[in-house]
């Protein structure tokens, strides 16, 4: 099976990317960030902190987590709910980093994650791809873009979705999560030594989109 990492602080443009990937390509595309924030949402409605780590535990025993594509688009099922939509709320975020420095957390997902890898040609985007849950992906792609750029794009898709949150906020969101996603102790955010980076700042999303393919062609 052909497996393509994409990894990245949020809002380096992975999503974007693994999306126009798949569709090329006509290969599945995995968003395992959703799999973390699906995990974090069945803790906020279970009134779980999500600091502490041995009642996280407990709930993530009783989740039933399920992946499932319709029509080629990922859903996620969380004990037979879709919750693909509500996952995407804008607290989300920061709870799934947080869940996600878990290490009983990480091995369900990514247990899951390569199970789904060795059965499909895929794309999957996240954190730790490339360096740990697919160490021999065909391709790794780690995309990076400033801190300010990556805010103003959050904003964009949040005001597109009808959600209203302060350019500051967001952007002290986003350096608050790269320093939890980077820092902690099991697969954190990091680069792959044999990873092609690209800095998606001043790039369209059809210039990255390009490079990509350009790499991409060639494992076909
Ligand atoms: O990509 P995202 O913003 O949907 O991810 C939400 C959080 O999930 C992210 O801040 C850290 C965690 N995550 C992770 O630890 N490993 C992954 N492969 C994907 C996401």
């Amino acid at each position: 099976m052909i497996n393509i990492a994409i990894d990245g602080p949020a809002g380096s443009g992975k999503s974007t990317l693994a999306k126009n990937v798949a569709h090329k390509f006509n290969i599945l595309y995995l968003d395992t960030g959703a799999m973390y924030r699906a995990i974090a949402l069945s803790m906020k409605n279970n009134n779980i902190d999500v600091e502490n780590e041995k009642s996280v535990i407990e709930q993530l025993n009783k989740i039933n987590l399920e992946i499932k594509y319709i029509n080629s688009v990922q859903h996620v099922l969380l004990d037979g709910r879709d919750v693909t939509k509500d996952i995407r709320a804008n607290d989300i975020s920061m709870l799934a980093s947080t869940v996600s420095k878990i290490m009983l957390v990480r091995q369900k997902l990514v247990e899951m994650q390569r199970e789904i890898a060795a059965k499909n040609d895929c794309v999957l985007d996240g954190r730790d791809i490339g360096t740990y849950v697919l160490p021999n992906a065909a391709l790794k792609i780690f995309l990076i873009a400033t801190p300010e750029i990556r805010a103003q794009r959050r904003k964009k898709e949040l005001t597109e979705n009808g959600i209203n949150v302060e350019y500051e906020v967001l952007l002290n969101e986003i350096k608050a999560r790269d320093l939890q996603d980077s820092s902690r102790d099991f697969a954190p955010l990091k680069q792959a030594d044999d990873a092609v980076v690209i800095d998606t700042s001043n790039n369209t999303i059809e210039e990255t989109f390009k490079k990509a393919v350009k790499l991409i062609t060639k494992l076909f």
